[in-house]
């Protein structure tokens, strides 16, 4: 709800209270963005000035009271008293001017304010408060947007040039505000096969920055970030959240004044922008999005779910389930034919897979990274029957079809850079820089995206493709303004293919996770989160994008063991269990499975169906785990399924309660652990003392054994009332080093486990 009085403007909802009033000078002052209160608490919330401080800049001489730089703002002046860092640098063709914008009237709207730029929105937003500011001296109007979605409050920014001379812009926030009180800042940071790592950095008066400058949002700094007291925990205190609907090259910044205000601000990253606004044009920022929880980070996340799969999502994939996949990727390369395609379909089908995702390779002398990048005509060396005949022959096994696109990039190595030289994105002057063999496109000129569009529609049209992975393997070396065009370019290019085609499933990716953010998931209702498919590893990707990201969106597919990246072996279980806390998917080379996996898989892929809608759309969070185990749980209609996930396994391990989430206390649970099967072969010579007859660890027994049979896990199945669970209780003993015992758990290193838990209903549910 959002109600006005008075100049006091609140913006409510059940948990949060989000309120401001203009002042006598027209400033903006922030009175609270934190638990609910009310518009009669207006005057008490507002900051008391004394007498006045010093050395201030004031702004009416006979008030010593009015200094800006004391002040909490919703937006500052820059040049005028506030030498807080500024949301807003503007220029003339004189150089830097100041800027003082004070309030001039609002608006409440129905719904959302359209943004008219071609940027990305949120949807579905209740009602929108649009503050207009005037800054005569400049001619400039500034109109600051608020949009009330639910528990989580957008905000945005546009700059309209009144005057009769150009204007500049060199940096304009989507938002600013001044919260009371001491933060640390929680980013997600890292780089490739390294994304979303939690990074904590406590807010004091030196600035704390989260930005990229790489073109793209970036695997280095998500655009998403929280502010939370020091003792917030993952269930208790107060905790911000902010992110950015925008894919390139972002800034925030938190930093603490004197008076123990803290100014936060977001908004596209100023490094190199300058935008020109002619008289009359008005430049419009991306998005943020804020919410507040008193309930850690927890509370904080589930409120950026619900935003993401409620609003965020394009509308014909909110709430519908996707399917389980197969990507050829890390199993063929860039070596296949459709001999070796179909053979992997047929083994993906009986798996239980249900779409089939042909990734790179498959068009012009793409047969390695340095060349064909932009060519999209098949290779009929390896594909005879083109796309449409490799998709029917698919569909005809029972699968749907999807498809690889690296469309932003070209090789110089490739027809169409030969045809197109100057189509690639370039500084006048300087020799273009590759990365992965590749150049960008750019996006900025209209042929170029007009010849994306007509050739992945051209594909697309011509077969029946139901997913499309959209690939972009490199950052870029534009700086500033150009950059932030280029993202419009790709904006308006996705939305011309895939708004008229909103069945298809489009998965994005950049090198794994280096474009993971709102301004994607507009488009694309999942992203490959990284390169990285190692489980132990996505416990921190897929664990550190759940602050900010919902399950739903995260690709999360089964690989090979060792592992590419990490040489670590994992088990297979592990390797799914972490994987079903996403949208799950395999990628591996199906030729290479045992039969033992092969069963393993199967019995995977079936869990994860019955329980997909609770997997996919769950309310997530992060568990309590005893030792360095990682716990996630999802929780749907009184049904809930946990993942314990250890790492490193210490001998004579302790009794470790497990703990469970958001269960009624007074009510009576069945907990039943899915069954685990442990390979035979990961005994080595210990297999000796369980078996009747003599083995030799190096002998064809072992081997043959290995390859069919598996030991069943010990696991748990029981039922206790919910107070029980939410307290913790002590889960099924662990291998002691004495002996093989079927009750017991005997997984060793980057063991894990999955629990359903459902409200007792009389009969035992199989496992
Ligand atoms: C990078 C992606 O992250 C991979 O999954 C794969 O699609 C390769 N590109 C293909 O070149």
């Amino acid at each position: 709800m959002i109600e006005y009085k008075d100049k006091v403007f609140h913006i409510s909802a059940p948990g949060m209270s989000y309120m401001f009033r203009a002042d006598g000078y027209g400033l903006l002052e922030h009175l609270c963005f934190g638990p609910p209160a009310s518009m009669a608490d207006a005057a008490a919330l507002a900051v008391k000035p004394g007498t006045g401080w010093g050395c201030a800049v004031v702004l009416r001489e006979d008030d010593n009271a009015s200094c800006p730089d004391v002040l909490p703002l919703e937006w500052s002046g820059a040049g005028r008293g506030d030498y807080r860092e500024a949301p807003a640098e503007l220029e003339t063709d004189d150089g830097p001017v100041s800027t003082d914008f004070r309030y001039a009237g609002y608006e409440i709207i129905k719904g959302c304010a359209p943004i008219k730029c071609g940027l990305p929105q949120a949807d579905g937003g209740t009602e929108t408060l649009a503050v207009t500011m005037r800054d005569d001296a400049l001619k400039a109007e500034l109109k600051l947007y608020f949009t009330q979605f639910g528990a989580a409050v957008t905000r945005r920014a546009e700059l309209v040039n009144l005057g009769s001379r150009p204007l500049y812009v060199r940096k304009l926030m989507s938002f600013s505000t001044d919260l009371a009180g001491e933060y640390d800042m929680h980013s997600f940071s890292g780089g490739w096969i390294a994304e979303a790592r939690r990074t904590v950095c406590h807010v004091g008066m030196a600035r704390t920055v989260n930005e990229s400058v790489t073109g793209f949002s970036s695997n280095r700094a998500n655009p998403g970030f929280m502010l939370a007291e020091k003792d917030a925990g993952e269930d208790n205190g107060r905790v911000y959240g902010f992110n950015l609907l925008y894919s390139g090259s972002h800034y925030a910044s938190a930093q603490r004044s004197l008076q123990g205000l803290t100014r936060v601000m977001q908004g596209i990253s100023p490094v190199g922008f300058r935008r020109k606004l002619m008289p009359g044009e008005s430049f419009e920022t991306p998005e943020a999005v804020m919410a507040f929880s008193e309930a850690g980070f927890n509370g904080l996340s589930h409120i950026m779910h619900d935003f993401v799969n409620a609003h965020i999502v394009p509308r014909a994939w909110r709430y519908r389930e996707r399917p389980v996949l197969y990507n050829d990727w890390e199993g063929c390369m860039f070596s296949f034919d459709e001999s070796r395609l179909l053979d992997l379909a047929a083994r993906a089908k009986k798996l239980g897979c249900e779409l089939f995702v042909l990734d790179d390779g498959w068009f012009g002398g793409r047969n390695s990274d340095r060349a064909g990048l932009g060519d999209y005509n098949v290779n009929e060396k390896k594909l005879p029957s083109g796309i449409d005949g490799l998709a029917k022959k698919i569909g005809r096994m029972g699968l749907e079809f999807g498809l690889w696109f690296e469309p932003e990039a070209v090789n110089p190595d490739s027809d169409l850079f030969r045809a197109h030289p100057d189509w690639v994105l370039a500084e006048p002057g300087r020799e273009s820089l590759t990365s992965r063999h590749e150049l960008l496109l750019d996006l900025r000129k209209e042929e170029v995206r007009d010849y994306i569009v007509s050739s992945v529609c051209g594909v697309l049209d011509g077969a029946d493709v139901k997913y499309v992975k959209w690939d972009m393997n490199r950052q870029s070396c534009a700086l500033g303004t150009a950059a932030h065009e280029y993202i419009l370019g790709l904006y308006d290019v996705l939305r011309r293919i895939f708004a008229p085609r909103p069945d298809i499933l489009l998965e994005t990716c950049s090198s794994g996770g280096n474009r993971f953010d709102l301004g994607m998931l507009c488009f694309s209702p999942q992203i490959w989160c990284s390169d990285d498919t190692d489980p132990i590893e996505r416990l921190d990707i897929q664990g550190g994008l759940s602050y900010l990201y919902p399950q739903s969106c995260m690709g999360a597919h089964v690989s090979a063991s060792p592992h590419a990246q990490t040489l670590r072996r994992t088990p297979l279980y592990t390797r799914g269990n972490v994987s079903f806390f996403g949208v799950l998917g395999y990628e591996l080379d199906l030729k290479d499975l045992l039969p033992v996996e092969t069963r393993e898989i199967k019995a995977q892929i079936a869990f994860y169906k019955a329980h997909r809608e609770l997997f996919q759309f769950g309310e997530f969070t992060r568990l309590p785990a005893p030792g360095d185990a990682a716990g996630w749980q999802v929780m749907k209609n009184g049904v809930a399924a946990a993942g314990i996930f250890r790492r490193l396994v210490r001998a004579a391990p302790g009794y470790g309660r497990v703990r469970f989430a958001g269960l009624s206390p007074d009510k009576r649970y069945r907990v039943e652990s899915r069954k685990q099967s442990l390979r035979v072969g990961g005994f080595g010579s210990l297999i000796k003392y369980v078996s009747p007859v003599r083995i030799s660890v190096h002998g064809a027994l072992l081997r043959t054994a290995d390859k069919h049979y598996a030991m069943p896990d010990g696991g748990d199945s029981f039922t206790a009332s919910g107070r029980t669970l939410l307290a913790g209780f002590s889960p099924a003993g662990r291998f002691t080093g004495a002996g093989y015992d079927s009750a017991s758990r005997n997984q060793g290193d980057f063991g894990s486990e999955i629990y359903v838990i459902s409200e007792e209903t009389g009969h035992v549910k199989k496992r």
